[in-house]
């Protein structure tokens, strides 16, 4: 890629590189769907998904709004959070609540690294005076905030039924395998 020496190639550079981790999100979520046995957290997942497709597109209509074709920059940051889960999945797979309370924190990273990613991106474009792009951004922020404050609510849960070892709650399904 060629030199970054403008307001407006960082904003864009940043945007590509926030266009791959949603795109890897879109690959990741249901992989996590997949390895929680909680069914709360397996439907936020799911429910996220859906949520991710859209940041996708949102940031297609923006590339487009800056006349630029949707690019993606391979994103170390999000690529570093994926390999950190599947390192701890492949040592530590066994199903249960310690691995769903695992999820949960690993998920959370994800989201704080895009909450961070759009918090830059809005304040860039806005500077930029996009203001499309802003709204777009934005509404990515927001459904990035809510899903960080669903799975937390979620992860006190489980790590409550963790501690007091009540793991076959209602939400907890045990006909999964591996
Ligand atoms: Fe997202
Ligand atoms: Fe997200």
């Amino acid at each position: 890629m060629s030199k970054v020496t403008s307001a407006e190639e960082l904003f864009k550079h940043e945007l590509q590189d926030m266009y791959y981790a949603e795109k890897a999100l879109t690959k990741t979520l249901p992989q996590l769907a997949q390895e929680t046995t909680d069914s709360e957290l397996k439907r936020a997942f799911q429910s996220h998904l859906k949520e991710t497709e859209k940041h996708v597109s949102n940031l297609e209509k923006v590339f487009k709004q800056m006349g630029e074709p949707a690019k993606a920059q391979p994103c170390p940051g999000i690529e570093g959070i994926k390999k950190e889960h599947d390192e701890f999945v492949e040592e530590n797979g066994q199903r249960g609540e310690v691995l769903d309370a695992f999820l949960t924190g690993a998920a959370a990273r994800a989201e704080h690294y895009e909450i961070a990613g759009y918090t830059g991106l809005v304040s860039k474009a806005r500077a930029l005076g996009e203001r499309d792009a802003v709204e777009l951004l934005q509404q990515n922020l927001k459904q990035e905030k809510e899903a960080l404050k669903k799975v937390e609510t979620i992860s006190k849960r489980i790590l409550k039924e963790a501690s007091n070892g009540n793991g076959s709650t209602s939400s907890r399904s045990t006909s999964s395998s591996r």
